[in-house]
């Protein structure tokens, strides 16, 4: 009888344990379209638009760091509860149309079976190839959470972050000192804002203005379009020097002290990750692979979602 017990048991920690685990092949016989659907959104917004893709990468980086990849971050604030879109960290989150668009075209043809997380996954693996990066199979099966809390950004890793600050918080998510470094490659699309990189270029301490790491006629630069007491809005600076293309430009530069963040630069302070930094910067190719490895790793981290949404941006 307790034999029994145990083999149920056991065999029902194992369904469940195959149930939650991520397949590519999840959605091949109820949704076939899908991959192709997301695609077509994905590259008719970056016709109008640029930044996109920036975005849509952006975008999964928070969503999985926070509850895992479960679409906390696509939910909208209601009555008293401010969901993660509307806390400070928001700063340049956007194109979360891209998202609903697609996931329309995808409940046209498949209604109430893929997640929105899913989505979200397969846009920022687009947003990366179509912008000359790699390509990879994305694992598929997550589910919807219910739960999205602007206080909970605060576990994001922040642009003033040492490298044991940044170990801490990708460690505690699963992710080793290769990852942080493969993953801070996202920075050669896009953009940032003053106040991301303020630190480094003014009062950066009791001794120095700018931060010494920055290279000098870079740092003239950054302090040009952003002085002290900065007025204009979206004012900032890309974060490589070929913001629409995805390649090891960032690496080059981050070597050349023409980095944006304290938390670029403080991955040359470490022996292991400065090392994995040069080899990145001299070898696209290992910079590709290692970031589709631990893309595929960040975007495994195991939400608490439950459901399929039918609108991104509300539960259902
Ligand atoms: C290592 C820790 C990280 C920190 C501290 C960090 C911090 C930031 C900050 C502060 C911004 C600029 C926000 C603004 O001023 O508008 C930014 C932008 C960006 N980040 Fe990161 N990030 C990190 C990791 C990542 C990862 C893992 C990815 C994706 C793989 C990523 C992709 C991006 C992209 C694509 C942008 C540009 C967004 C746009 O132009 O719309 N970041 N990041
Ligand atoms: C960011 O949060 C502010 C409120 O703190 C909100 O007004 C703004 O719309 C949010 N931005 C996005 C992109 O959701
Ligand atoms: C990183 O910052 C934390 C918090 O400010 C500090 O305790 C720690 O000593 C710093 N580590 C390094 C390597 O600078
Ligand atoms: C300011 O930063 C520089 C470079 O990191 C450092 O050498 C110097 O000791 C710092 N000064 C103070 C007062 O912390
Ligand atoms: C994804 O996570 C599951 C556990 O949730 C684990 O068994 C699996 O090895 C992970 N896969 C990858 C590629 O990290």
């Amino acid at each position: 009888m307790a034999a029994t017990l145990a083999f149920t048991l056991l065999l029902l920690s194992t369904i469940s344990c195959l149930a939650n685990a991520l397949s590519s092949n999840y959605y091949d016989h109820t949704c076939p379209r899908l991959e192709y659907t997301v695609n077509s959104a994905v590259k008719k917004a970056m016709m109008n638009d640029k930044t996109v893709p920036a975005a849509l990468l952006r975008m999964h980086f928070h969503d999985c760091f926070i509850r895992g990849c479960d679409a906390s971050v696509l939910l909208e604030s209601k009555g008293k509860n401010k969901a993660e879109k509307d806390a400070p960290p928001n700063i340049s989150l956007h194109a979360f149309y891209v998202i609903d668009n697609a996931k329309k075209a995808v409940e046209t043809q498949c209604p109430g079976v893929v997640s929105c997380a899913d989505i979200l996954s397969l846009a920022a693996r687009d947003a990366v190839a179509l912008s000359g990066g790699p390509t990879w199979e994305v694992p598929k099966g997550r589910k919807d959470g219910k739960i999205s809390k602007a206080s909970d950004t605060r576990q994001l890793p922040g642009p003033t972050f040492n490298i044991s600050q940044l170990q801490q918080s990708f460690s505690q998510r699963g992710l080793s000192m290769e990852d942080l470094v493969a993953l801070s490659g996202g920075h050669t699309l896009g953009f940032a804002h003053c106040s991301s990189f303020q630190n480094r270029i003014h009062n950066f301490n009791a001794s120095l203005d700018t931060d010494p790491s920055i290279h000098p006629s870079f740092a003239a630069s950054l302090r040009s379009v952003c002085p002290f007491r900065n007025k204009v809005r979206n004012a900032g600076a890309s974060l490589d020097s070929t913001t629409t293309s995805f390649d090891n430009a960032y690496y080059k530069l981050l070597l050349q002290g023409k980095s944006i963040f304290s938390s670029d630069q403080a991955l040359l302070t470490n022996p292991k990750t400065k090392a994995l930094v040069s080899k990145f910067a001299s070898n696209q190719n290992e910079f590709e692979n290692a970031f589709v490895k631990s893309m595929i790793k960040m975007s495994n981290i195991s939400g608490g979602g439950q459901e399929i949404r039918l609108d991104c941006k509300v539960v259902r």
